[in-house]
């Protein structure tokens, strides 16, 4: 019973046997339709979610189980001043597994500490998201695959949980990573530091027309207004950070674009009907990766 709390915790082989895992399950997902079907999944979201929560409900219903919701923090007792270790010891009695989203980088880490059921971290503040890296690692090697990968990583790599976690798991594939963003939002010296101890090297750009033509990956992210101090330093950074159709026109032709999602506007919708985005497959990756993430934890061979 692992708490999975950070993608440093993933060894190759880890990752290999949940997409290995993931994969079969998409071929035949009904094969897999009563396979946990007592089990109850607690959703503790304190931050809002549409992909991270509907793909987990998803895959546990998927799964013959079902989900035991707390709701929003406005309708739930943390309103009342309930703390986080509080709530998740009493629903830890309600539930088989507990899936946490929390604006505080280290809470799951914190709650995991508290409970007997395996606990996932669904993304800690500007911290780790480590079911999303699966299923970006899983749409990864469906389109690039892992060999001689060169991967571009664009937007606001210092908050950016989703970064975070994917970087330091492309390490354990020997990917290229190149790190395109302003330089108020290179990545925080915490991943680097851990980049260069998995003996990854930190290449970074200001300009994607430098690294594009050599990408076979460009996971572009959100650059987050609420981050900057002045609206017009925002204004004038935010636009090289965008792409379109055009933008991809020096791009290798089998380049995969990936985006966790939600995005605003740093992917022109002209870009969707090209054979490079893949984000809307990459979030659909999202329910076979976490039914296999859920089966494996909860004893996939019952
Ligand atoms: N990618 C992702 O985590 O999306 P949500 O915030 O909608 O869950």
């Amino acid at each position: 019973h692992d708490h999975i709390i950070s993608a440093k915790q993933l060894s190759r082989g880890d990752i290999e046997t949940v997409l290995d895992h993931a994969a079969d399950i998409a071929a035949d997902p009904g094969a897999f339709a009563d396979r946990h079907t007592d089990t109850l999944l607690g959703m503790l979201f304190f931050e809002p979610s549409t992909r991270t929560k509907m793909s987990f409900t998803t895959a546990m219903k998927r799964l013959g189980g079902d989900i035991v919701d707390m709701g929003s923090v406005e309708s739930s007792s943390v309103k009342k001043g309930e703390s986080l270790a509080d709530t998740v010891r009493v629903v830890e009695g309600y539930t088989d597994a507990l899936v946490l989203r929390h604006p505080m980088e280290g809470s799951a880490k914190m709650a995991s500490e508290f409970v007997d059921v395996p606990l996932v971290n669904a993304g800690d503040g500007a911290g780790q998201h480590p079911t999303q890296t699966l299923l970006d690692l899983y749409t990864i090697r469906e389109n690039a695959g892992f060999d001689d990968l060169t991967i571009g990583i664009m937007g606001d790599l210092k908050y950016g949980r989703t970064v975070h976690s994917l970087a330091h798991a492309l390490t354990t594939v020997d990917a290229s990573q190149h790190f395109i963003s302003p330089e108020s939002l290179q990545l925080p010296r915490s991943v680097r530091y851990d980049l260069h101890e998995a003996g990854a090297g930190v290449r970074e750009h200001t300009d994607l027309g430098e690294i594009l033509p050599e990408l076979d990956v460009l996971y572009v992210t959100r650059i987050q207004a609420e981050r900057f101090p002045d609206e017009s330093e925002y204004r004038e950074v935010a636009g090289q950070y965008q792409i379109d159709a055009d933008t991809l026109a020096a791009a290798k032709d089998d380049l995969t674009v990936m985006h966790p999602l939600p995005r605003v506007d740093e992917i022109a919708h002209d870009v969707d009907e090209t054979t490079h985005a893949q984000y809307f497959q990459q979030a659909h990756n999202g329910v076979p990766v976490r039914m296999a993430l859920l089966d494996l934890m909860l004893g996939g061979d019952q």
